[in-house]
């Protein structure tokens, strides 16, 4: 029998929101080995053009291809706006062609238009996210009938990236965004948070939205997406190790990712520089 060597499962965020994608991907898949990457020390991203996200998301991407990664999850919508397809068609098959990047989008515009009873879908993410148009693009190709709008909402990673996400200062943006797309549409009743930092926000975006709104995040989305991949994908399935190690990396220092990263996560965790 063929010796296959077996391999983690990266996943990647500019800084600390991929932390609540990889939280419900341990949950859904324990049995799995995961590195995380975080690219803390060039986080947001989300304020930057196309070409710096996607000069920076590639250079993750191959960093954690060198660490035995065979397939990575781009973690952070703003990379899967602005990286993901040109990384997909332009540098896997020159780079590593047997190896598979996924992002976060796909999985959550296919899960909306099974939640939304007037057709009306609202979009809170970064600048980069929602001028990138990727969330109406991919729900108009599997829901054409649904109306989507969106919202920038670029003060939303800094108030978390900051610690204030539970202060009275994030109630000021939260609602004021929040306002700002329902009066695009006011029949909007599903919502996606179109930023892995954003469950941070949940109890506020809570408290200034209507309850009749439906709010997806996308945690258990993507975890149920990466199940799905993998069984549908023996071949990449069967490169991944399974001893159950999580192992955390940033690109800035060590301590503070703990400590911040400790909240997205929901335990306590321990990081290693990495220098790009
Ligand atoms: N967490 C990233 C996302 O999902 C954005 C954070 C940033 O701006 O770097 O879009």
């Amino acid at each position: 029998m063929q010796n296959i060597k077996k391999k983690p499962i990266g996943v990647f965020d500019s800084g600390y929101g991929g932390l609540t994608v990889l939280k419900e991907i341990v949950k859904k898949l324990p049995e799995y080995d995961f590195i995380y990457l975080g690219d803390n020390a060039r986080a947001p991203y989300g304020t930057r053009s196309f070409e710096t996200v996607y000069e920076y998301t590639l250079e993750c991407v191959e960093q954690l291809f060198s660490m035995g990664c065979e397939l990575v999850v781009l973690a952070c919508n703003t990379a899967s706006a602005k990286a993901l397809r040109n990384i997909q068609q332009k540098d896997l098959p020159r780079i590593a062609p047997e190896k598979r990047v996924l992002g976060v989008i796909r999985p959550t515009a296919e899960i909306v238009g099974k939640h939304t009873k007037t057709g009306h879908v609202g979009v809170l993410g970064t600048t980069g996210t929602v001028t990138s148009n990727s969330y109406p693009i991919e729900i108009e190709k599997l829901y054409p009938a649904l109306i989507v709008n969106q919202e920038a909402c670029p003060m939303w990673v800094p108030l978390v990236e900051n610690n204030e996400f539970e202060n009275e200062g994030a109630d000021f943006f939260i609602e004021k965004n929040i306002n700002s797309l329902l009066s695009k549409d006011p029949l909007i009743d599903t919502i996606i948070l179109g930023c892995t930092h954003y469950p941070l926000l949940i109890k506020k975006i809570k408290k200034h939205l209507p309850q009749n709104i439906t709010i997806i995040a996308q945690g258990e989305i993507v975890a149920e997406g990466l199940a799905d991949y993998l069984n549908r994908h023996p071949e990449i399935e069967q490169k991944c190790s399974k001893t159950g190690f999580v192992e955390f990396y940033t690109t800035d220092a060590a301590e503070n990712f703990d400590k911040m990263g400790s909240l997205f996560f929901g335990k306590k965790i321990e990081s290693k520089h990495l220098g790009l």
